[in-house]
């Protein structure tokens, strides 16, 4: 029941009503901005509505949808499902929608995240119509009191002629004053944004909105469909492992201090893992400066590890998160919650000297990554936060397993199938073979600390032969063989395996 803890302004509580009457304000060509990061803080009841009515009723409805980064299912599922998502952007994760696109039903632009807000702001992008945004609480003003994300929700808001706001009592109003709102200007406005450590707080604990745009409050007491994360296995605590044995060289060459630098850990089981890690080591007094929380981060600071963690979104698993309610009380002042254009700021990453460590699917010999497509064609998930702290990272890290498919596939190839991080913003590539540290290396040193130290055994041989003739083929600055750099790729295609003689 929405009670006036909930919404504070009187003239705002006869705007309550039910999802069905909310969603009469969405129509056809709309572009809509939803809360929400990583499935975490974005509506549901509203959307999960809207899908079940096209449905039903066959309506014509073709929308843009525009959020933080990936939303669960009652958005991205079900609207994918109901075909009503003609665009999507910045980033999602749902098996539904990604074989839309990849069917080519979807048009998805996969940006930087933190360009999307600026893009809007500087027009780039069509203004949002109607955001529909999670929230905690609604002002006395008709600011909105985030949930559990920022993402680009300021924005939004900002930009959209209508907002529909969806108070979702799962979450506990403790949550209130983790957020941290701090929005720029656009160039040549744009001032230094005044964070020079992850705990600086620089905003304010509310979403400005303003009572005039709130066109409907839906009341839902539904829970994030936060992902499971796969339990430790044997090849990511190896590769966690190399992290810290790189982290304690570091450390003795006097590169990091002891505490090390303010963290940035990706998405997935591999990132989960490599801080799990880190919560037995000798490691303390850190800091993280990223863009998602998962069971780990939250882990380090439960231990004492960590003293603090400045995010966009908390992101845990079922259990992870529900845990995490039951010691609120502990975690408050540990976490800041920022809007993407901070937590994932080039300007900041750069200043604080984050250490960027971020999952490939495959990377190739002179250390390009690629992180989204698979053979160069098919959309994973989309490039995330990843290339924002990649580039402006102090060390810039990327993992992977040295196979993948049961040893089908090398990720490591001669020539990558798509480049989302070029070899000038990759700094040290790990994985349960070994350490590649790339830097202030020429590219054919790069290929050789590549192949030998991070290649699984079956495909070493194969590698290195293929850097060897490469040499003798042509300019010898990065070598290569044209006709054969795709191969290994082609091969898997045609014949289900990298490997030679099947
Ligand atoms: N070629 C084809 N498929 C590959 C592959 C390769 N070289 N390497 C891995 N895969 C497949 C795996 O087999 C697995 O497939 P499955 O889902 O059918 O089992 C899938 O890709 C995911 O791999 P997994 O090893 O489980 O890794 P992950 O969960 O750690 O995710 C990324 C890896 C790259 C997909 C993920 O980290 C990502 O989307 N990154 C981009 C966004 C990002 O970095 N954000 C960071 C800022 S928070």
């Amino acid at each position: 029941m929405v009670t006036n803890e909930r919404i504070r302004n009187k003239e705002l509580l006869e705007k309550v009503m039910i999802a069905e009457e909310a969603i009469k304000h969405i129509k056809d060509g709309m572009v809509i901005g939803t809360s929400g990061f990583s499935p975490s803080g974005y509506p549901k009841v509203v959307p999960l509505t809207l899908a079940e009515k096209i449905k039903k009723t066959g309506e014509k409805m073709k929308l843009t949808l525009y959020s933080g980064a990936s939303l669960g299912p009652e958005v991205d599922g079900a609207w994918a499902e109901a075909g009503i998502i003609a665009k999507r952007l910045p980033y999602q994760t749902n098996s539904t929608l990604r074989n839309e696109i990849n069917a080519g039903n979807v048009e998805y632009i996969d940006m930087h995240l933190s360009h999307s807000t600026q893009y809007l702001n500087y027009g780039v992008l069509p203004k949002v119509d109607v955001a529909i945004v999670e929230a905690l609480a609604i002002t006395e003003e008709g600011h909105i009191i985030p949930t559990t994300a920022i993402g680009n929700t300021p924005a939004f808001i900002k930009s959209a002629d209508k907002v529909i706001v969806e108070i979702n009592t799962s979450k506990p109003m403790k949550l209130e004053g983790m957020a941290d709102i701090y929005t720029t200007e656009n160039p040549p406005y744009r001032k230094p944004i005044p964070i020079t450590h992850p705990g600086d707080r620089i905003g304010t604990p509310y979403i400005e909105c303003g009572v005039g745009k709130i066109i409907a409050i839906v009341e839902t007491d539904m829970k994030d469909k936060a992902r499971p994360l796969a339990p430790t296995d044997e090849v990511s605590k190896m590769i966690s492992d190399n992290i810290l044995k790189f982290f304690r060289k570091e450390v003795k060459e006097g590169r990091l201090p002891k505490s090390l630098l303010p963290l940035q850990s990706g998405v997935g089981s591999v990132a989960n893992a490599v801080l799990y890690g880190l919560c037995d080591s000798e490691f303390e007094g850190l800091t993280c400066y990223t863009e998602v929380v998962q069971d780990s981060m939250l882990e380090l600071l439960r231990r004492g590890k960590a003293d603090l963690v400045s995010t966009t979104s908390i992101s845990a698993s079922p259990e992870g998160f529900e845990k995490f309610l039951e010691e609120i009380d502990f975690f408050k002042d540990k976490i800041i919650l920022r809007p993407q254009e901070i937590s994932n700021n080039p300007e900041v990453a750069r200043r604080l000297g984050i250490i960027a460590m971020n999952t490939a699917l495959e990377v190739d010999i002179y250390g390009n990554v690629n992180s989204t497509h698979v053979t160069g064609s098919k959309m994973m998930n989309g490039i995330g936060g990843s290339g924002d702290f990649a580039r402006n990272g102090y060390i810039t890290i990327f993992t992977t397993a040295s196979i993948a498919k049961n040893g089908d596939i090398s990720s490591i190839v001669p020539m990558v199938s798509h480049v989302d991080h070029t070899e000038h913003d990759v700094m040290v590539i790990i994985t349960e073979q070994g350490i590649a540290d790339l830097r202030g290396l020429s590219p054919k040193e790069r290929a050789l600390a590549i192949i030998n130290n991070c290649v699984h055994p079956d495909y070493r041989p194969m590698l290195l032969d293929y850097y060897n003739r490469s040499i003798e083929n042509g300019a010898k600055h990065t070598p290569h063989i044209l006709d054969e750099a795709l191969s290994w790729h082609s091969r898997f295609q045609k014949t289900g395996t990298m490997k030679l003689n099947k």
